[in-house]
């Protein structure tokens, strides 16, 4: 049987996610008698970047499930210093050594390529800026204890939305159990608009404007965003020229500055977001639990620490229970009766042409002997609009002007009724007309108008 991944938090339904939420229950109800499920079994952590929770939560998750851990905490003093690539590492890593791998990368995408090369399951624990999977389970995990069903609640995303892998996991997540965000960026941090549009067209979310008076100083320097999956066009009739009013949160997740990120450009004296106690007394924040992903710098304030509301502590000891959860399913140890997440995006390879990926810091990019850039289509679900395609890897959407057919060498328009009928793994994206004609294919359509259809 070919082995489950979690390299994206799509990859689990909300069924599926309810259920680990009743085994972490378990195992947080009592951590020291589950030894018995996992003994002889193994898992390695593969970490490029640093970490300090995700391994460690990970490695005591599979200690206290009985079995062993192989920790490789630094990649830099490994072979990959030798130059090998990832796909020969989690190959080897995975043929006997481990019967699962977490992995943290620098590179987007990173997990997934992983998959397709181990042979055991590989869980995503961070690849650069795109999905942290399992921190978003251990922060929904969070909000199920602390506020019971997910659905409706009102969550403030503050901080640095452009690059926190952990909002991006945790906003698609939220939205597909129907909670609302309110973003709440550094300015200059904005969530980026390929997650914005995932989770418009996907989620059905819609931004609504938000007015943002009774966050008090939290959103005083914000542009704050309110981002809704229920009826925003109802919604809308409610609200006026200064947007809906945010009166009343149920959490506060707090992101650090994600430094390590920045391109030299981004590195500014605009002082950061900071929660203070002065900032939990605004009304609308009264009974707003506080958490955050941590590490934190400054942007939380020590004085609120010993508040009620904030949770930040706690929320990282439930990453245990809930990676056991995750551990346990992942190894075959815990039956899950929910079905399966349905797949949106229907992928492909990519068999000619260049890497269509316009992403720098996407996977594709460095372990290029062994990435055949994978595209995710979308295919429109109205005539006249475009087909749409994906990296398979990071998500960014490619830019293309054409779509070519690898058998009848013909190429369309992206919204061409013609592409209805062309296998997914036929397609070639193709620049503009120019390049497809390089690479020796004609327009579509009736030969005399010389236009592709
Ligand atoms: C986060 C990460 O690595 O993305 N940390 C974590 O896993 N708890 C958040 C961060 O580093 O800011």
């Amino acid at each position: 049987m070919q082995a489950r991944h979690l390299v994206s938090i799509d990859d689990l339904s909300l069924d599926e996610i309810r259920e680990l939420f009743r085994f972490a229950d378990e195992f947080a109800a009592d951590p020291r008698a589950h030894a018995g499920l996992c003994p002889g079994m193994i898992v390695a952590s593969l970490f490029y970047e640093p970490s300090t929770r995700t391994r460690l939560s990970f490695e005591s998750a599979m200690l206290r499930l009985g079995g062993g851990v192989l920790s490789a905490a630094d990649m830099k003093v490994s072979s990959t210093s030798k130059g090998e690539s990832l796909a020969d590492t989690v190959r080897v890593v995975g043929g006997g050594y481990a019967d699962a791998i977490v992995l943290r990368h620098s590179s987007e995408g990173a997990a997934r390529l992983a998959a397709e090369y181990s042979p055991v399951p590989v869980i995503n624990a961070g690849d650069g800026a795109h999905e942290h999977p399992t921190q978003t389970l251990c922060d929904l995990y969070n909000l199920h204890v602390e506020r019971g069903d997910i659905k409706g609640l009102d969550v403030v995303l503050a901080g640095d939305l452009k690059y926190s892998r952990t909002v991006h996991s945790f906003a698609y997540a939220l939205a597909r159990f129907g909670a609302n965000l309110v973003c709440v960026p550094q300015p200059g941090f904005e969530m980026p608009e390929y997650v914005l549009q995932r989770l418009r067209e996907e989620f059905g979310v819609e931004p609504v404007r938000a007015d943002a008076r009774r966050l008090g100083s939290l959103a005083a320097k914000s542009d704050t965003m309110y981002l809704t999956p229920q009826k925003p066009h109802q919604l809308s009739l409610f609200t006026d020229a200064r947007g809906w009013e945010v009166e009343h949160v149920d959490a506060v997740y707090m992101t650090r500055p994600q430094t390590e990120r920045y391109r030299s450009e981004e590195l500014s004296e605009t002082a950061y977001l900071r929660l203070e106690k002065q900032a939990l007394q605004a009304d609308s924040l009264r009974d707003a639990v506080v958490m955050h992903p941590l590490p934190r710098r400054d942007e939380i304030s020590e004085e609120i620490d010993s508040d009620p509301r904030s949770i930040y502590f706690k929320q990282a000891a439930r990453g245990v229970p809930i990676r056991m959860a995750i551990l346990g399913m992942l190894l075959g140890r815990l039956e899950l009766e929910a079905p399966l997440a349905p797949r949106v995006r229907d992928v492909a390879a990519v068999v000619e042409g260049d890497n269509p990926c316009p992403n720098p810091s996407c996977i594709s990019r460095t372990e290029t002997r062994h990435v055949l850039p994978r595209v995710a289509v979308q295919r429109p679900s109205r005539p006249g609009q475009s087909l749409r395609a994906f990296c398979a890897y990071c998500s960014r959407e490619l830019d293309f002007g054409f779509i070519g057919c690898s058998t009848t060498r013909h190429f369309h328009r992206p919204d061409s009724s013609d592409l209805g009928k062309m296998r997914t793994d036929h397609m070639v994206f193709l620049a503009d007309r120019e390049s497809a004609q390089a690479q020796g294919f004609s327009p579509a359509g009736p030969a005399r108008s010389g236009e592709p259809v």
